[in-house]
């Protein structure tokens, strides 16, 4: 199991939105989380990334529990979280922000590489100067991408 979330409650101060959550992804599988506006779903994929802590359960990834990590060591076994809308730095070119994507000392050590493979999945993207969405590039083989739409 790639991921496994068990049994996890999720709240905003004492404001508690998420009871007893628990879902699993395999490695290769795409999951959907659906449900209308306010239901949680940003919630989870924020506890995952650890953008907010959770209050209880676990949460693992390839099989190591994440739940106390960080969210920059999140990053660093393979987590990255695309937040919604056009979540970019804007003062910032598309070339820094993808090398941004890259920030990781894992993910620098393939950055010439990884930055290949997006121009050629975005051709545009060699000629656009700013303002454009940017997704993560992995830092390892093993990577979950949180996107949120
Ligand atoms: N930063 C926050 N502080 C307090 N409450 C929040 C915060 N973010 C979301 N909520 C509340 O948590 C609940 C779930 O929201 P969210 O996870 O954003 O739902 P979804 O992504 O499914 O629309 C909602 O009641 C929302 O108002
Ligand atoms: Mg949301």
């Amino acid at each position: 199991m790639l991921l496994n979330i068990k049994n996890i409650d999720v709240a905003y101060d004492d404001y508690q939105v998420i009871w007893n959550v628990s879902l699993s992804v395999k490695e290769g599988e795409i999951v959907a989380l659906l449900g209308p506006n306010g239901s949680g779903k940003s919630t989870v994929l924020n506890s995952i990334s650890g953008l907010i802590k959770i209050k209880n359960g676990e949460i693992d990834f390839n099989n190591i529990p994440i739940h106390k990590f960080e969210t920059y060591q999140r990053v660093g076994v393979g987590i990255s979280h695309v937040l919604e809308r056009r979540r970019v730095f804007p003062y910032l070119t598309v070339l820094q922000n993808l090398l941004l994507g890259a920030y990781h000392e894992k993910a620098k050590a393939e950055r010439e590489k990884s930055l290949q493979d997006v121009y050629n999945f975005f051709p545009k993207l060699k000629d656009r100067k700013v303002k454009l969405q940017i997704r993560c590039l992995e830092v390892n083989s093993k990577c979950l991408q949180l996107v949120e739409d």
